[in-house]
């Protein structure tokens, strides 16, 4: 808990209880991610509204709303949410037999629910569940360029492509470790981290958002702007992950080089993050249009957080400082708690280069609410 900030967070926490609860009941057969001009989430595990009827059960952000219900329950106790987060746990399972929308998002998908499940109630059904799926991600390692690959080869051939995302999904292979002993997991976890820190992450702690590696001979071949400004960019939520990510594989293995790269990006974010708290989708876009991006914003919050839980007093505060700013902006001035939408945090954009900027996306208000229950010291940790 930070004490500074516990009033604030209090504040919040009642607000998001409150929201939540009647938005939770409203949409509990569903999985969220966007709202539509009313204020209505849709529902990403409805085949008839899914854009491709293999990949939409898995749409890489379809564990968010488990584990948004996984956090209210252990926030509040109730059963209601346990029970909410079942009925996407059950769906997300289907996803193993139609395997072919599968990607190595299998952590968002899979943490949130079924090992977040396993960790609270110990239901067997569901550890069996995050095993399938570690062995699926460890099955994406190419051991020539010591990398997991992203993507299927759905819209270009991506056989050689990683992205800084995936930082975030070796939580599912470094928890695969832990539960049964077995180090292949880890050790696939670390070969990629190791790959990432040396080609994506550049000395002025700037990070590349898709770097594209020769399948065959591991060699790198070249870095993609992806879904950023441009190649050379900084993508706000790849930074986001990448701080978070390099948390996540110091928090597994208390290996000090992946805190020293987790802290050399958080310090090149605080160079950028703007007075206002209001995070850009990229820290390199142009000053006009001026799109925003507040999943990224929660994302980098959390990873922040996690890191000035890691440092000694003294050095953390000005990454608690930089995360509640972030987050203070957010609650301010980018957040519905009323009755008109069912989403808390807006003005939330896929990428730079889309048509439609400023949405919601349900997994900006698990990252909010994550962040803001680390702010106060609650919460599950679900990597
Ligand atoms: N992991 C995909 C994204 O951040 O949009």
């Amino acid at each position: 808990m930070i004490k500074r900030y516990e009033e604030w967070a209090d504040t919040l926490i009642e607000k998001i209880r409150e929201k939540m609860a009647w938005v939770s009941e409203k949409n509990k057969d569903k999985i969220p991610y966007q709202t539509d001009a009313e204020g209505n989430y849709d529902d990403r595990s409805n085949p008839s509204v899914n854009w491709n009827q293999d990949d939409g059960l898995s749409w890489w952000t379809n564990g968010f709303w488990g584990g948004i219900q996984w956090l209210l329950y252990q926030d509040t106790g109730e059963e209601r949410y346990a029970e909410i987060a079942r009925l996407s746990e059950e769906k997300l399972e289907k996803c193993f037999q139609s395997f072919y929308g599968l990607h190595h998002d299998v952590g968002f998908m899979y943490m949130p629910t079924a090992v977040a499940d396993w960790r609270l109630t110990g239901r067997a059904d569901s550890r069996r569940t995050g095993l399938h799926a570690a062995n699926l991600l460890a099955g994406r390692f190419n051991p020539a360029g010591r990398f997991i690959r992203a993507w299927n080869d759905t819209w270009d051939d991506t056989k050689g492509w990683a992205i800084i995302d995936c930082m975030m999904n070796l939580s599912l292979l470094y928890w695969a470790s832990e539960e049964t002993g077995d180090p292949r997991f880890r050790q696939i976890a670390m070969l990629h981290a190791d790959t990432a820190r040396e080609n994506f992450i550049r000395p002025d702690g700037s990070v590349c958002h898709i770097v594209e590696f020769d399948p065959e001979t591991g060699k790198m071949v070249r870095s993609l702007g992806g879904q950023g400004y441009g190649e050379g960019s900084s993508w706000t939520r790849g930074q986001g992950w990448a701080v978070y990510g390099f948390m996540i594989s110091y928090l597994h293995t208390k290996e000090q080089k992946y805190l020293d790269t987790a802290k050399k990006v958080a310090d090149y974010c605080l160079e950028n993050i703007p007075d206002s708290g209001i995070i850009p989708v990229d820290f390199r876009q142009p000053a006009e249009p001026a799109w925003e991006d507040s999943c990224g914003a929660c994302v980098m919050a959390g990873g922040l957080l996690e890191l000035a839980g890691c440092l000694p007093e003294g050095e953390r505060e000005r990454y608690e400082d930089a995360a509640v700013k972030i987050l203070r902006a957010i609650g301010e001035s980018r957040a519905d708690f009323g009755r008109g939408c069912d989403a808390i945090v807006q003005n939330c954009s896929s990428a730079y280069h889309v048509q439609v900027h400023h949405e919601n996306m349900s997994y900006a208000d698990y990252f909010f609410m994550e962040a803001v229950y680390k702010v106060k010291g609650t919460g599950q940790f679900m990597w």
